[in-house]
């Protein structure tokens, strides 16, 4: 780690159809800016990109709904993005967009070079086709129940309940989302990248991290559920996946290819390629050269992305790399799970979520204050949570009551005692210490702990563990605080006034410290406090490597005796409860509930489907969770008659141990399905409320099991 030459790291292109949400920011955008920061002021080589994803079935179905064109659509989502970004401080070297012709040319570029190497198979194929709307249906213009999952909303190439990656075809019960109706098949011909053919080397590669028989990266430092995630898909067996669409927006499949006409490629090929493109405009702009940040393998390529996204990033993207020949493949894929708000899933059509712009608005100037928490509830391991509340606390209890209280006495002492000025000290001052190491004069005692606390800061940085990492930033100014209120200079300023300057250069030097150690977590931050020490901004060029350099040779001062600093500034204010309740007032307000965004009531069917269902009562006998999903259990349920093994995707909403017992109805005569593994034979009915809820469809007391249920 950190022992690249040069770093290109690229947080997921957010479709541009709809606007931003904290979860987008937790998942893959503050990480990222995080780790650049820090990779800046340790003076390495990086660029950091980004841009729109403007291209696939998610910005046409908005086109459509909104009876605008796509290209409306895309103009006006990222210009929002790039204005929200650049508010909340996400520092790209380059916000792109994949509508760029550079982007259509690099992304064609891939295309001919696969083509020519014979890595794609045509196949042709019958594929769902609208005969309403007049066009095939793939991706999001298909949606159905995952056969993995059984859950009902699966898109034709994702389930976004179990993460797994579907084709239409493998959709039960599939209906177009263009107009509602059952499709009917029809042929057409698409290109194929072999997945299964890269699936022992991507395997070797994930699971060993050796590549071409040489170490690549260690699968220790990738997180154990990007890890699991790969397993799963490798485990399960990869299919060869088309790479083009039937459809009328996105890139032109090249034309002198044979049978090109009406095809694009797939957005889920030209998207990632739009990190590249990105670093080629960058380039441009700065006359620079892309490759070596694409090709040397000195490079350590890191890509940010929320869990929906694993595949494509650790599987799919690095096969196409590795068909292409010519690129490096990615050192890390530092993917975060999902945040969620206020206990339920964040829904951009329910309208449950924070939207950054009006956040933006609403808490003008409190940039920092989201990041802050955002970072402390980083979904970095597991799902987590945003609540408003906790929101509050965050800023209320530790950036004013820690952060700012601790800076701000710090300055405002050096005001009234030395009218700003960074007093000299005599280095054999002082026996009060409440850090014990006493060969060492006082002040370099502190120092040293101060060191130590930012070397575990950074080592954290390094692992991706960043909820870590601020912890340990937080800890830093929480020693600042008690070395502060040990020593009692308020107290000690008459008795003891030499005393009293070491104490406050300590301070200052831990002020001047956070001014920097900040940088990654609170860039706003940074600056107010460098202000108001009187220091230059930082450039995050090797700030950090500098300080922590200063330090480790023990004789000179972060700031220097006889420095004038600035007027004392507020760092943050108290977020009052009003405010808070506004949010959450606001929140509920407008929030949809399911039967307003849901059509109310399916297709109406005969008695004879009805009757084709056995319903029956049952009791939950053991629950245990699935070996390789997080979201599912695996039940024992007693029909009276049998026992049998049902697999359920209810593991986020109950303890395995909070239901054995439970009476419950199931579906009987549900064709037997393998879930990741395990047969399932049968399915338990769950009622969901609007907000997300489940609850068991249990029979009255005392019921027998394996009745039938009419
Ligand atoms: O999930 C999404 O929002 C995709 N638009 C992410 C694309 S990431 C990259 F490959 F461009
Ligand atoms: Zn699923």
């Amino acid at each position: 780690m950190f022992r690249a030459k040069r770093y290109l790291v690229t947080s997921a292109l957010p479709y541009a159809n709809g606007p931003l949400h904290i979860g987008h920011l937790a998942g893959a955008y503050i990480p990222a800016d995080i780790y650049v920061r820090f990779l800046r002021l340790c003076g390495k080589d990086v660029v950091y990109v980004g841009g729109s994803d403007e291209h696939g079935a998610a910005i046409t179905i908005k086109a459509l709904k909104e009876n605008s064109q796509p290209k409306d659509i895309v103009d006006k989502y990222h210009e929002e993005f790039k204005e929200a970004f650049k508010q909340m401080n996400i520092s790209f070297d380059i916000y792109h967009r994949t509508s760029e012709k550079i982007h259509h040319e690099t992304s064609q570029e891939f295309f001919r070079e696969l083509y020519s190497k014979g890595e794609f198979q045509e196949i042709e194929s019958e594929q769902y086709f609208d005969t309403e709307a007049n066009q095939f249906l793939a991706d999001r213009y298909i949606k159905g129940t995952c056969p993995k999952c059984s859950y009902e909303d699966a898109y034709g190439d994702q389930c976004e309940n179990c993460g797994s990656s579907l084709s239409p075809t493998e959709l039960i019960n599939p209906t177009s989302t263009l107009s509602g109706s059952e499709p009917i098949k029809r042929k057409t011909k698409h290109w194929y990248l072999s997945l299964d053919k890269y699936e022992d080397w991507l395997r070797e590669w994930i699971e060993t991290g050796q590549l071409d028989g040489k170490e690549h990266h260690n699968p220790e430092h990738w997180k154990n559920h990007v890890l699991g995630q790969c397993k799963s898909w490798l485990d399960g067996g990869l299919q060869p996946r088309s790479m083009t669409r039937d459809l009328d927006w996105g890139v032109d499949v090249p034309s002198e290819i044979p049978g090109s006409q009406g095809k694009k490629l797939y957005v889920w090929m030209d998207a990632p390629i739009g990190y590249i493109s990105a670093t080629k405009q960058w380039a441009v702009d700065n006359n620079k050269d892309w490759e070596p940040y694409w090709k040397d393998e000195d490079t350590a390529l890191i890509h940010f992305i929320g869990k929906d996204n694993i595949v494509f990033h650790c599987l799919t993207f690095p096969a196409i790399l590795k068909a292409h020949g010519d690129f490096i493949l990615p050192q890390n894929v530092p993917a975060n799970q999902f945040l969620n708000l206020e206990g339920r899933k964040i829904s951009t059509s329910k309208n449950w979520a924070v939207w950054v712009n009006e956040y933006l608005k609403d808490m003008e100037g409190k940039e920092d204050e989201l990041r802050y928490h955002m970072i402390k509830i980083m979904p970095e391991k597991r799902d987590s949570e945003f609540t408003w509340k906790g929101f509050q606390e965050s800023v209320n209890n530790e950036l004013v009551n820690n952060l700012a209280n601790f800076t701000n006495r710090v300055i405002v002492l050096t005001s009234k005692y030395y009218d700003g000025v960074v007093p000299a000290f005599d280095e054999n001052q002082g026996i009060s210490s409440c850090h014990d190491k006493d060969e060492l004069s006082f002040h370099d005692s502190e120092m040293i702990s101060l060191f130590d606390g930012l070397a575990e800061m950074g080592d954290h940085v390094r692992k991706f563990d960043f909820r870590g990492a601020m912890n340990a930033f937080m800890t830093v100014s929480s020693n600042g605080n008690q070395f502060l209120q040990f020593n009692e200079p308020w107290k000690a300023k008459d008795e003891d006034p030499e005393l009293v300057k070491v104490v406050m250069n300590v301070g200052l030097q831990y002020v001047v410290a956070l001014s920097i150690a900040c940088r990654p977590f609170l860039p706003k931050t940074s600056d107010k406090l460098r202000r108001i020490l009187n220091l230059e901004p930082l450039k995050e060029e090797g700030e950090w490597t500098k300080m922590m350099d200063t330090l480790a040779e023990g004789e000179e001062q972060l700031i220097a005796n006889g420095h004038k600093i600035g007027e004392p500034e507020h760092l943050f204010s108290r977020i009052e409860d009003t405010v808070i309740q506004e949010q959450i007032d606001k929140l509920m307000a407008t929030s949809k509930t399911d039967t307003e965004t849901n059509s109310p009531i399916k297709n109406t069917i005969q008695f004879d489907d009805f009757m084709k269902l056995d319903i029956r009562t049952a009791t939950i006998t053991s629950a245990e969770a699935h070996p390789n999903a997080d979201k599912l259990l695996k039940l024992s349920v007693d029909l009276g008659f049998e026992t049998r093994t049902i697999v359920s995707g209810i593991a986020q909403h109950f303890d395995p141990a909070d239901i054995v017992g439970k009476k419950i109805s199931i579906i009987a005569n549900l064709a037997p399905r393998k879930i990741r593994g395990i047969e399932s034979n049968g399915m338990i009915l769950m009622a969901e409320d609007d907000k997300g809820h489940l609850a068991f469809v249990s029979p009255e007391n005392g019921m027998m099991n394996g009745a039938v249920v009419r």
